[in-house]
C-alpha cells in the first residue's frame, strides 16, 4: 500500500467496436490476456459467435443459459484469441469439476467476467499457475474492507485519504481473487481473504505474502494490476518453490 494505483490507462493498441469483439489484448509477464465485450441484454448467442469456439466448448456452452451462457462464451472467446498468440492449433478450454478452467496440455488458463466484459489469460504451464480477475470500478463498497483486508492491511488502509480508499480496497479484492484462481488448483481447498497479505507498489506491481492456514507451499507469488477505462484488471502467477534443504 506504499503508493497509489496508477491513473487509468488505455490498454488497447488497436481498439475494436461492438459486442462479441475484442476490447483489448495484452502481452503481460504472466501470459496473453484478452478482453471481449459482452452484450448486456439477454439473448441467444449469434451463430457466427459460437462458430468461433472449439466444437467441445460450443457443446458445453449449450448446457448453459441466460447471462451465464453469455459470460462463459465470452470467456472462451477470450481464451481462444489468447491461444492463437501462443499456438496455431485450436484446442478446447473446458471446465474442471472445481470450476477452474481445464487448459490444453502444457498451458495454464484463467477467466473472469463482469456483465459487459469477459477476460481470459493463457500462459505456459512451465511459468506457473495463473489467475485473472476483472472488476467494475463502481460502485464503492468500502464497508467490505474488514472482510477483504487482513488486520495489518486494514490498519494501513484506514490511514489513507478518503478518496484513495476505494481504489486501494478494490485492488486488494481483485488481486486476492486472482490469487485464489491460481492457488486453488494447487491446494485444492477454499483459501480465505486473510490468507494473503498485499503491499501495492507503483506501476501495477504488488508484493504478496501468503499466510496459508494449512501450511502448503512454499510458493512464489507474482501479482499485477492495471486500470482500464471502466474496469480494473489483475493477474497472479504462482509457482511452488523448493524449500531450502534442512541441515
Ligand atoms: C471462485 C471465485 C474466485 C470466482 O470469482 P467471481 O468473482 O465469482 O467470478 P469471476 O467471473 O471473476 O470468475 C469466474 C471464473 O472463475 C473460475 N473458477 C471458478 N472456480 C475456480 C476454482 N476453484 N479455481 C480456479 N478458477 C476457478 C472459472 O474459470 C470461472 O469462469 P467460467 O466458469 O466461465 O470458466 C470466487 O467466487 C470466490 O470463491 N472467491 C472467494 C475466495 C477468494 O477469493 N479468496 C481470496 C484468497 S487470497
Amino acid at each position: 500500500m506504499s503508493s497509489p494505483p496508477p491513473p487509468a490507462v488505455t490498454a488497447d493498441p488497436e481498439p475494436t467496436h461492438g459486442v462479441w469483439s475484442r476490447a483489448f489484448q495484452l502481452a503481460i509477464p504472466h501470459g496473453i490476456v484478452v478482453g471481449i465485450q459482452l452484450p448486456t441484454e439477454p439473448g441467444p448467442i449469434p451463430h457466427e459467435v459460437s462458430q468461433r469456439l472449439h466444437p467441445k466448448e460450443r457443446a458445453a456452452g449449450l448446457e448453459l443459459s441466460g447471462a451465464r451462457q453469455i459470460q462463459w462464451t465470452g470467456g472462451r472467446l477470450a481464451l481462444q484469441l489468447a491461444l492463437k498468440r501462443l499456438r496455431s492449433r485450436r484446442q478446447p478450454f473446458l471446465s474442471q469439476p472445481s470450476g477452474a478452467v481445464q487448459a490444453p496440455q502444457g498451458l495454464f488458463a484463467s477467466v473472469s467476467h463482469k456483465r459487459d466484459l469477459a477476460v481470459g489469460l493463457v500462459g505456459q504451464e512451465t511459468a506457473g499457475s495463473l489467475g485473472v480477475d476483472v472488476e467494475t470500478v463502481i460502485p464503492e463498497r468500502n464497508h467490505l474492507a474488514p472482510r477483504i483486508l487482513t488486520p495489518g492491511e486494514l490498519q494501513r488502509w484506514q490511514a489513507l485519504p478518503e478518496d484513495r480508499r476505494w481504489p486501494v480496497l478494490l485492488t486488494h479484492f481483485s488481486i486476492k481473487e486472482s490469487i485464489y484462481k491460481a492457488l486453488h488448483p494447487m491446494v485444492d481447498r477454499y483459501v480465505g481473504f486473510h490468507e494473503a497479505e498485499l503491499d501495492l507498489g507503483p506501476n501495477g506491481s504488488a508484493q504478496v505474502t501468503l499466510h496459508l492456514t494449512q501450511g502448503e507451499g512454499p510458493f512464489e507469488v507474482q501479482a499485477r494490476y492495471l486500470w482500464l477505462d471502466q474496469h480494473l484488471l489483475t493477474t497472479a502467477r504462482i509457482r511452488k518453490v523448493q524449500p531450502p534443504p534442512s541441515r
